[in-house]
């Protein structure tokens, strides 16, 4: 998706050959503008599935998770990383394991917004290592739901996340995805589609 790729070379700092941050659109400040591309380029992608619901998890999956329900005419929810006072009964939930952060972490969303029948895309803002993506699912096959897909705005791929998910036969769709960050440079992986076009 090239306005976003270009919001990331332009805005986007490496702060190490691991890790970028986009704070000014994704992460903190949010683009209304690029989330609203950033929607509907989901909801173009899964238009054939049947969505009936969109699970992402907070606080950085809730922008671009919320415009692409938005697009495809379903509701949102998000899961929690800590649980809220007023959630109480029905829970479902998941431990998902963060390496950058070293911490394990208990994600949780209520019965009642998922159950089985639904058809669910997953959203993320950042694919890296998998876990937080694997920790949604775990949701929604313990809330009896059908997971269609995982849309996620920037996979590394130069970490697992992306494999593991594909491996496991999701269909894994990401709007920029990242090859490398080595010496202070975003090198983009060529999507299918320009590899065709480039050939
Ligand atoms: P994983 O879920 O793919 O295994 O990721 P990991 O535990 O490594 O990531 C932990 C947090 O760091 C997640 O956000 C994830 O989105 C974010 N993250 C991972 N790699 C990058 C990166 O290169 N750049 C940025 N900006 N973020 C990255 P989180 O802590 O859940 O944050 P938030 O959703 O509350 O904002």
């Amino acid at each position: 998706m090239e306005l976003l790729k270009k919001k990331m070379i332009e805005e986007g700092a490496v702060l190490s050959n691991h890790v970028l941050k986009v704070d000014s659109f994704l992460n903190h400040g949010v683009d209304p503008v690029l989330m609203d591309a950033v929607g509907k380029e989901f909801a173009k992608r899964f238009k054939d599935q049947a969505i009936t619901k969109v699970l992402t998890i907070e606080s950085s999956g809730i922008a671009p998770g919320l415009m692409a329900a938005l697009t495809l005419g379903v509701p949102m929810v998000f899961a929690r990383k800590r649980r809220s006072l007023t959630q109480s009964e029905d829970l479902v939930t998941a431990k998902v394991y963060s390496f950058t952060k070293q911490e394990e972490n208990t994600i949780s969303v209520s019965g009642k917004y998922i159950h089985g029948g639904d058809n669910i895309l997953i959203i993320d803002d950042f694919l890296a290592n998998g876990q937080a993506a694997l920790g949604l699912v775990e949701l929604a096959e313990k809330a009896g739901a059908n997971i269609a897909g995982i849309g996620i705005v920037i996979e590394k791929s130069f970490q697992d996340g992306g494999r593991l998910l594909r491996e496991k036969g999701f269909r894994v769709e990401s709007l920029a995805e990242i090859e490398s960050l080595e010496d202070g440079i975003i090198s983009f992986k060529q999507s299918k589609a320009e590899e065709a076009a480039h050939s």
